[in-house]
């Protein structure tokens, strides 16, 4: 199945991975939408993709917003859910845990993703996907982290209900390892390659991920008319060792 002529939204398309999905599929021929919450950003980032490359402004935490944002799409070949916050919560232990921060670490990459594909679900065709993200963090808990932990495993969990549920269109998820895009910007160049380095030492690949290898994940996903229900994880082999 080619991506040719294919319409695909990216929401959180215009940085980081989903800017490497949006690349990539367009490089393949498909007519890219991205979409996100900064208007200036998304509008920039879809001149730069070019090709007639549509850029949407969205706050995907209103539905109002989401509904807006899409209202005059008619139909859609394939959506893919990256976008991701990171202002909200602190690691902390449950004893000393902000609920209302915590309840707020679902609102974008969880519930987000559930008005997204609400909204959008009717006008993807049979044979068409939905692909969602959550990340490593869903199988490697740590102190601190619980939060984190259940929301991406719950983006897993419904990307399987929603399989069930929406087929014949196909749902499944990607589960990036550590990734190198601008979220780790803030921390500076040298202590953010030390860091990496110890966070990664002990996969088979012991290296951060660049963001055009868990692309690929995403558009072969698109492509893959059998699979659906499934999470695919692109975490340098972190996972078997
Ligand atoms: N990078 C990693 O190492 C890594 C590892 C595991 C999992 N992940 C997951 O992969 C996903 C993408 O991460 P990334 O590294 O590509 O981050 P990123 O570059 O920050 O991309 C996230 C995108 O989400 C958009 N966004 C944020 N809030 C939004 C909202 N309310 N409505 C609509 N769009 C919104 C942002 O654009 P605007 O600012 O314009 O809204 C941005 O383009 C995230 O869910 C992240 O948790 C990343």
């Amino acid at each position: 199945m080619s991506l040719k002529d294919r319409g695909i939204i990216i929401v959180g398309g215009r940085s980081g991975i989903g800017w490497a999905v949006a690349q990539g599929a367009a490089a393949e021929g498909a007519r890219v939408t991205i979409a996100s919450s900064s208007a200036a950003k998304v509008a920039a980032a879809a001149d730069r993709l070019g090709g007639g490359a549509r850029g949407v402004p969205v706050d995907v935490t209103d539905p109002a917003s989401v509904e807006a944002a899409f209202a005059n799409v008619e139909t859609v070949d394939h959506l893919v859910f990256t976008a991701g916050d990171w202002g909200g919560l602190r690691r902390a232990k449950v004893a000393d845990l902000d609920l209302t921060a915590a309840r707020s670490l679902f609102a974008v990459r969880f519930w987000g993703a559930l008005t997204v594909v609400k909204a959008l679900q009717g006008r993807i065709p049979p044979g068409g996907s939905i692909t969602l993200t959550d990340g490593m963090i869903a199988h490697r808990p740590s102190p601190g982290a619980a939060v984190s932990s259940a929301m991406a495993g719950a983006v897993e969990h419904l990307v399987r209900g929603l399989a069930v549920e929406l087929a014949p269109i196909r749902v499944n998820g990607v589960c990036p390892g550590l990734i190198r895009t601008g979220v780790w910007d803030s921390i500076a160049p040298e202590a953010r390659e030390a860091q990496f380095e110890q966070m990664t030492r002990r996969q088979p690949l012991p290296r951060i991920g660049e963001p055009d290898e868990v692309a690929q994940a995403y558009l072969y996903l698109m492509r893959a008319g059998y699979t659906t229900g499934q999470v695919l994880k692109v975490d340098g082999g972190s996972s078997v060792v």
